[in-house]
């Protein structure tokens, strides 16, 4: 599959629900009106849609929500489509706030998952509380140690929050270098209505880069794994360290993916609301033509990019949905 600017769409996120277990500030409002079940598409549904996708060609495929973990049976997803690595798909990853991973940490591994992103933002317990609303630090902590001893690698992604956790990213770089983790920053998107401003919430990365500069060394890397991070290592840690900056730095001349959420709608870039209905072809009919013929239809309006702002002009989000529909 190659868009209208050349570029190749080897990357899928699936979207397995939009709910979640915590309710962080910068992603949801407190009282979030979620997708009604009905409209779910089933597992085997999007099992259907993913094997489609691969078949076109995509090579890595990583599960989002929400809160992909609290999807009931998702474990037969996974298992699922561990089963097409090697058989089109390089890589099945997943991104999750870690609250669920003690318990399927394991069965992770054993399905052919391999690296796993857990967002975390502060170590400190009643920040941590104060940030999600509703999680528990120690249910991650314990989380990630799972992960780590079922022989995943985990990558640690923090939002950087102003006057939030803007004076611990020093602790969570070196945590996290400390454990053998990778450690990437991400700058806050207007996506969707929350309850506080996201002009009080916003740091430029490009700002906790020159901080950083001035304790450690950071030397640009050519790591990449496919997503938009982009890494220096550090010295002083040995670690490595990714910025995604969707407002300082626009990384959508390099973007490789497409976002499906679990009502079987394509969205061709996160900062645009242009979607394609692919449920209705799925269920049409049991033949993948017309799901085909929509698939490459949408790759074919994929846009050039997004143009994220944040500032006293630009209240309102950019996009309304929130990100926990599509996943990061
Ligand atoms: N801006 C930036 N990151 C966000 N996330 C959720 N909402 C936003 C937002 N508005 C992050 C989560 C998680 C990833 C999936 O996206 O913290 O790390
Ligand atoms: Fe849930 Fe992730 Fe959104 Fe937090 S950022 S509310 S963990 S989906």
């Amino acid at each position: 599959m190659i868009d209208p600017f050349g570029r190749h769409i080897s990357y899928l996120r699936v979207s397995v629900t939009d709910r979640c277990d915590f309710r962080c500030v910068y992603c949801m409002s407190e009282h979030m009106t979620f997708l009604p079940k009905a409209e779910l598409l089933t597992l085997e549904e999007l099992e259907r849609l993913c094997g489609a996708f691969i078949a076109k060609g995509v090579e890595r495929l990583r599960v989002t929500g929400g809160e992909p973990l609290v999807r009931r049976n998702v474990m037969s997803f996974f298992e699922r489509m561990g089963s097409k690595i090697g058989h089109g798909l390089k890589e099945l990853t997943l991104t999750t706030n870690g609250s669920q991973l003690s318990r399927f940490a394991r069965e992770l591994h054993a399905a052919g998952v391999r690296r796993i992103n857990v967002s975390l933002d502060t170590l400190d317990r009643a920040k941590f509380r104060q940030i999600t609303r509703w999680g528990e630090l120690n249910k991650v902590l314990a989380g990630i140690d799972a992960a780590l001893e079922a022989g995943l690698a985990v990558k640690i992604n923090t939002v950087a929050l102003k006057s939030v956790n803007e004076d611990e990213i020093v602790d969570l770089m070196t945590w996290a270098h400390g454990r053998k983790m990778d450690f990437t920053l991400i700058e806050t998107m207007p996506m969707g209505e929350i309850d506080g401003d996201r002009v009080e919430q916003y740091l430029p990365l490009s700002l906790v880069r020159a901080r950083l500069e001035e304790r450690f060394t950071l030397t640009d890397s050519g790591y990449r794994t496919g997503g938009p991070a982009r890494y220096v290592t550090v010295a002083e840690t040995g670690g490595r360290l990714g910025f995604i900056t969707p407002l300082t730095h626009n990384f959508c001349e390099s973007c490789n993916r497409v976002r499906l959420t679990c009502t079987g709608q394509l969205f061709m870039c996160l900062g645009q609301n242009d979607e394609a209905d692919l449920r209705a072809p799925l269920r049409a009919s049991s033949d993948d033509t017309l799901l085909n013929a929509a698939i490459e239809a949408a790759i074919a309006r994929k846009p050039k990019g997004h143009d994220f702002v944040i500032d006293r002009r630009h209240r309102a989000p950019a996009v309304a949905r929130h990100m926990s529909l599509t996943g990061g």
